[in-house]
């Protein structure tokens, strides 16, 4: 039987920094309010033309397959986790690919929001389990900066997300009790619409209240109309309040729900690696579980919600900072839209 281990780590962050105070010139906002209610300083912005959410994933795949003694040549398997991708399709894995000059390799794009890093590590720790793949490259990586809607509108949503990516080799070892002891993944569709962009999309908006009204004609034409950039419903939604109030139940389940699999306890805890979804949910995981301040790792402070890419970042910034070792146990956990959410517990 074979596990994965995680064996390369990287990130990119584009060098735009846009502090709380910088966003004032676009919007009614203030440094107070998006500290207090987030947590965050300061986020990065993509080059608006020359960086894409796949260039920035390029960036932080070579460094981890750089770190990881391997070759973009070795690499059997990419998935790619995105929910702004460069096209609607096809998807960033086969830009990445191309770019990248790799073989003719699968690519799978991955379209689970904030937890889309994990969705995409448990789909390539079940290949490796098999034995059907050697070195995967996962990727998460976002570039938001480019559709969010910069006004006071659209203020409540905007001031989160930031742009960046991470991304890592996840490698065949047979080494037992090492790498990628067990995932959990999960959704409810049930508030799918509270934490979402509608358009473009084939629903014409057939679940929603606010149905769009589209030009009369027999086909087409459903893409998006002129009035939903002015009225905002081209950007997306978000019921913050909540997203809130599940996050904060279903993280500590779905971390328990793992440690309960592998026969560990929270104290067993070496570093928990939260999606950074917003600095007050992961400091109310952190007291549910009991975890003091050095065993949970936070850095939205700096970039933001960067949705896919957060959790890949997070890691790898706590991995270079010297915070996880040999031998540690590490707990990934993330909640999106969907809503979605998942969890990894990895022996470092
Ligand atoms: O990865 C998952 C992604 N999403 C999340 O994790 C989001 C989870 N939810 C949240 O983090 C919070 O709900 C938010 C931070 C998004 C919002 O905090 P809130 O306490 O739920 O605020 P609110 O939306 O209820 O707005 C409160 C007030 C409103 O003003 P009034 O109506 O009370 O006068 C808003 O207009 O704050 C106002 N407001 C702002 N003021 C200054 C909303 N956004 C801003 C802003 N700057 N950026």
């Amino acid at each position: 039987m074979f596990q994965s281990k995680i064996a390369g780590i990287g990130y990119y962050v584009p060098k735009n920094v846009y502090s709380n105070n910088d966003l004032k010139r676009f919007m009614d906002t203030s440094d107070e309010w998006i500290q207090e209610r987030t947590g965050i300083k300061e986020r990065r912005y993509a080059d608006r033309l020359e960086e894409t959410t796949t260039t920035m994933g390029i960036e932080a795949a070579k460094v981890a397959i750089e770190r990881a003694g391997t070759t973009a040549e070795e690499i059997d398997f990419i998935i790619f986790a995105t929910l702004s991708p460069d096209y609607y399709f096809p998807g960033c894995g086969v830009l990445l690919q191309r770019e990248m000059g790799m073989k003719e390799v699968g690519a799978l794009d991955i379209r689970n929001q904030c937890s889309g890093f994990v969705y995409a590590l448990s789909v390539a720790d079940q290949f490796i389990k098999t034995g059907m793949y050697k070195n995967i490259l996962v990727v998460g990586s976002e570039k938001h900066s480019f559709a969010l809607d910069y006004s006071t509108r659209g203020r409540a949503v905007s001031v989160i997300f930031g742009d960046g990516a991470g991304a890592v080799v996840l490698q065949s070892t047979t080494e037992a009790g090492k790498g990628i002891l067990s995932t959990h993944l999960h959704a409810d569709g049930a508030d799918a619409e509270k934490l979402a962009m509608y358009y473009p999309g084939a629903s014409g908006g057939k679940w929603l209240d606010n149905k769009p009204q589209w030009p009369e004609q027999e086909l087409g034409g459903m893409l998006m109309t002129a009035e939903m950039l002015e009225d905002g419903t081209a950007f997306p939604y978000m019921d913050g309040q909540t997203v809130f109030k599940k996050a904060v139940v279903k993280f500590p389940e779905v971390i328990q729900e793992a440690l309960l699999k592998n026969d560990l306890r929270t104290t067993d805890i070496d570093m928990l690696v939260p999606h950074q979804a917003n600095l007050r949910i992961s400091q109310f995981v952190q007291k549910t579980l009991g975890l003091p301040d050095e065993k949970v790792f936070n850095n939205i402070q700096r970039y933001g919600n960067t949705t896919a890419a957060s959790v890949p970042i997070a890691l790898c910034e706590a991995w270079e900072e010297g915070k996880i070792k040999a031998g540690d146990l590490v707990c990934l956990a993330a909640f999106g839209a969907g809503f979605t959410w998942g969890s990894a517990l990895i022996r470092w």
